[in-house]
Parts: C-alpha cells; sequence; structure tokens
C-alpha cells in the first residue's frame, strides 16, 4: 500500500459529488484509511492501482511522496474557479436538458464493468458518449431527434480531429465565403420555411456556408454544427423562446462570419489544450437514430445503460431545434410537427391518441401498473378535474399515462439488451404540475424506478442530487431537485 494525498478542485464540490469522490477512491483505486480533509484526502492505496487514477472524475492531483501528477479529469476541465460543463466538445453546441458530464462519466467508470460498452438510450447531445471516449471505453446512443444524433456524432468525430487542421480548413473556409451569394430563383419547400424564419442577407450567409463547407470532407460537420448553433441568434425567433415566437429582442449587431470565426477559434483552442488527454479518446462510440421503446435489434449486450430520460411534460426537444433540422436537411418541415408528437414525454397528441389513451387506461392497462403509479394517477384525474382547467392540464392525466407506459416499454427494450446483473442509472427530476396553489409535484424518479421495478429491474437506490448551493435554486423550482435511480437488470 502507497500513502497518497488527492486534492479535490478549485471550486467547491456539492454534498452528492463528495460522496462520489470519496466512492471512486474506495471502488476504482481500492483506497483504505480514507482520510478526508477540507481540500484534500489521504488514503492509502494498492501500488497496483495507481495506474487507474486517471479514472477519477473528483480529484485534481495525486501527490506521492511530494511528487503531484495532474489528473486526466482536471487537465479536460483547466482549473478555473467553477466546475466547467463545456470542456472537451461538450460545449460545441446548445442542447436543452443535458447531463451534468462530470456525474455521466463517474457513472461510467463506477457502474458499468470496464471491459463491457455502455448504452445511453436518451442520448441527446452525446454527453455519455463523449465521456465514454474521455475513458477509452465503448458506448452506443439512441435518440429519436434526427439533430441529437448529428450533434452526438460530431462531438465524438470532432474529438478525434487534428486542430492544426481545423485551423487550416477555417482559413480556407472563411477565405471562400465571399459574402456576394443569392438565394436560387425557385425556392424548395426547406428555403421555403427557412425564408419565414430569416433576413435574406442571414440567410445567404447560412446557405454559403452550408455549400463551402462540402471543400472539406473531415470537419464539415463540426463546421456546420457551429453554424447551426448560431442560426436562433440570426433569426426572426427568440432566441431565448423554447418555443416559436416572434422575435422581440434587436438582431445581433456583429457580422455572423465574424461570430462564427470566433466561435470555431474558441473550440479549437479548447481541442488543443486539452489534446493530450484527447488522445486518450479511444474505443468506438456512435449515436443511432433509434426509438428506445423499440430498440436498434443489434445482439450487442451492454455492460450497463446510463441516461438523462425526458420528463413527464418535457422539453420540446424538436421544437426548439427546428431551425437546425430544417437548415441541416435532417428533417423536412413537414415532419416537425409529427416527431415532436412521437417522442416520449412530449406535450402533443396526434389525433385521437389522448382519447384512446383514456380508453386504454379504462380497459385495464391501469391495474398492471404498480399501485404508486395508479394513486399517482387518480390523484392527477380528481386535481385536474376539480380545478376549472386549461386544455393543456386537462390533457395531464392522458400524459401521464402515455409517458410511464412508454417508458415501461425502455425499461423492457433496455432490459433486453443489458446482461444479467448489469446496472442502469437514470438521472432524472420531479415534474411540476397545474398552476399558482394548485401546483403539486409528481415523484417522477420514485414512480419510475417502479415501473423499472415492473419490468424486471431490481431497485438499487435512489440518490438525491442535491444541486441547491451551486445554483441557489429556490425549493418552489423542484423540478431542478434531480435523484439519481440505480437499477439492477434480475
Ligand atoms: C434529457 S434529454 C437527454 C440529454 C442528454 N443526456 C444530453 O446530455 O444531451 C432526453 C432525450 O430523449 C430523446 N427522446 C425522447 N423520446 C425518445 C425515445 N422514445 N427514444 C429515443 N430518444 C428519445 C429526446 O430527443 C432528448 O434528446
Amino acid at each position: 500500500m502507497i500513502t497518497a494525498e488527492l486534492e479535490f478542485p478549485n471550486y467547491s464540490l456539492l454534498p452528492y459529488e463528495k460522496r462520489f469522490a470519496i466512492g471512486e477512491l474506495m471502488n476504482l483505486l481500492k483506497a483504505r484509511d480514507v482520510r478526508v480533509g477540507a481540500k484534500t484526502v489521504t488514503a492509502k492505496i494498492p501500488q497496483n492501482k495507481l495506474q487507474d487514477a486517471y479514472l477519477l472524475t473528483y480529484f485534481r492531483t495525486l501527490s506521492i511522496n511530494g511528487k503531484c501528477t495532474t489528473l486526466l479529469q482536471s487537465s479536460n476541465e483547466g482549473t478555473g474557479g467553477r466546475q466547467s460543463t463545456r470542456y472537451s466538445t461538450h460545449g460545441l453546441h446548445e442542447y436543452k436538458g443535458k447531463f451534468n458530464p462530470q456525474t455521466a462519466r463517474h457513472l461510467i467508470a463506477n457502474l458499468v464493468p470496464e471491459d463491457l460498452p455502455i448504452l445511453d438510450p436518451f442520448c441527446g447531445s452525446g454527453t455519455t458518449l463523449v465521456e465514454a471516449a474521455h475513458l477509452g471505453r465503448i458506448a452506443e446512443g439512441w435518440d429519436m431527434n434526427p439533430f441529437a444524433v448529428h450533434l452526438a456524432n460530431t462531438k465524438i468525430k470532432t474529438l478525434r480531429l487534428d486542430p492544426i487542421e481545423i485551423e487550416d480548413n477555417t482559413d480556407e473556409l472563411v477565405q471562400s465565403l465571399k459574402s456576394k451569394w443569392s438565394l436560387p430563383n425557385t425556392l424548395d419547400a426547406r428555403l421555403e420555411y427557412l425564408l419565414k424564419w430569416f433576413r435574406p442577407q442571414e440567410l445567404c450567409f447560412f446557405e454559403e456556408l452550408r455549400e463551402k463547407v462540402g471543400l472539406f470532407p473531415k470537419t464539415k460537420d463540426f463546421f456546420l454544427t457551429i453554424g447551426s448553433d448560431l442560426l436562433r441568434d440570426y433569426s426572426q425567433q427568440e432566441p431565448g423562446d423554447l418555443r416559436i415566437r416572434r422575435r422581440h429582442s434587436p438582431m445581433p449587431n456583429e457580422n455572423p462570419k465574424e461570430v462564427f470565426l470566433k466561435r470555431v477559434q474558441k473550440e479549437v483552442l479548447k481541442l488543443k489544450r486539452q489534446h493530450l488527454s484527447i488522445l486518450k479518446a479511444q474505443g468506438k462510440q456512435n449515436a443511432y437514430l433509434v426509438d428506445s421503446r423499440k430498440g436498434r435489434g443489434s445482439a450487442d449486450l451492454f455492460g450497463g445503460a446510463i441516461t438523462s430520460p425526458p420528463y413527464f411534460v418535457a422539453l420540446p426537444y424538436i421544437d426548439t431545434q427546428r431551425l437546425s433540422l430544417v437548415w441541416l436537411g435532417l428533417s423536412s418541415p413537414s415532419e416537425i410537427r409529427k416527431l415532436e408528437a412521437s417522442i416520449t414525454g412530449s406535450r402533443e397528441f396526434r389525433n385521437s391518441e389522448e382519447r384512446e389513451t383514456h380508453r386504454k387506461v379504462e380497459n385495464g392497462v391501469y391495474l398492471k401498473w404498480p399501485k404508486e403509479l395508479r394513486v399517482a394517477y387518480d390523484e392527477l384525474v380528481s386535481r385536474t378535474e376539480e380545478t376549472s382547467a386549461g386544455f393543456r392540464t386537462q390533457a395531464m392525466p392522458a400524459l401521464f399515462a402515455r409517458f410511464f407506459t412508454d417508458m415501461a416499454q425502455t425499461f423492457n427494450t433496455v432490459k433486453s439488451v443489458v446482461r444479467r446483473g448489469g446496472r442502469f442509472a437514470l438521472v432524472v427530476g420531479q415534474n411540476n404540475v397545474g398552476k399558482g396553489h394548485n401546483t403539486y409535484a409528481i415523484n417522477t424518479p420514485e414512480l419510475l424506478a417502479l415501473v423499472g421495478e415492473s419490468q424486471g429491474w431490481g431497485i438499487q437506490e435512489i440518490i438525491a442530487l442535491d444541486a441547491y448551493n451551486r445554483f441557489s435554486i429556490h425549493s418552489k423550482n423542484s423540478v431542478k431537485v434531480e435523484k439519481l435511480v440505480i437499477l439492477r437488470r434480475r
């Protein structure tokens, strides 16, 4: 056993992160005699485990006999006074409902055996996949949003790009953008749609960019992703708004070409700074356009699954990204609504789906639910009846029934591809429904755990991820109170 001193990061860890940090030492490095101080921890570590210190998430340095080594995660994050969540390629593009990358990394290293692949059945922008790459792990992501799949795969590809090559390509690309571009005389459905949301001068820039990046096959998706991240700022849609609302705030003063160049330079700088640690990006990681209720039909057996699923009445993931989806040619304007209504947690119903859901519940689907889910459903129904509910509130019981039925299917599908004993970790918050004094919380994490249990998973642990201190979140905003649900495949 060797006595080692480990230093916490420069920023203060949340209570659950501190618990995770100590857990990592004991679990990954088999540490004994762990003594926790304010800024450092000392522990005895078996000599043959020291090489695994690169797996640690919540320590900055490791010192043995006065020799100090900076750990991989710390070089990835940089040493600012705040926890960085945009390091590496995580900050390439905004995506609502992103995972905290440190949590994803911790879960990968601690819950899924080292030699087995990891699944994220709602991979979104690919946080789990990027962290899997940093750790040299094989991972697969599923998402129904074509933009999420594009973004996740671009983040993975970008990790392996040579920053010098990006710089060279950027110079050539910027030279080739002449600003004399004009739109074609006949407009297809895509351009017609975009012209409703952009002024011609800005749209010309984005269209020229989209064409010219074709000259750089390796860096094309990286450039397109940066371009996509600027779209909303230059659109006629209110940039900070999740839904489709016309712009009230003034257009940015800066020319989009200059902003594009600055953004590219910023990302290249991050890649350069992290080049050494990024060299660790090994293994295969891929995102696929897959409905997690159905799965991919592959014969792979995963060592475990890690995800942050959509909530019941989730964020409008498709609507929020609709300009990117159309600009990138990933979806036609006419498909957007259908896609939004079909994802898990959607607030939209298609045609007679709401009535059908009610009928299914009345015809006995309900009886197969865990008791607690029935109780929560009944309460929702009676509260909905009590209030002079608006359309959205009236639809709540049916949305609730559909969400948990959909999640039951996902639990079942994930079970069929995770090996026996494998874990399924879900980070999820509770939901607030209703308005004013009628607001009440639905305990989504506990209910999801019970639904998982009904599909063949054992409930191992439910841990509160207490984020109050860092974000000074008031408890009123209880959707921010997230829990980590850990299930084990029976
Ligand atoms: C909370 S987000 C995941 C965010 C992700 N952890 C990240 O860091 O970006 C949930 C994701 O689930 C996706 N989704 C919703 N229903 C789905 C389904 N049935 N199958 C696959 N993905 C789905 C949404 O498109 C969204 O990207």
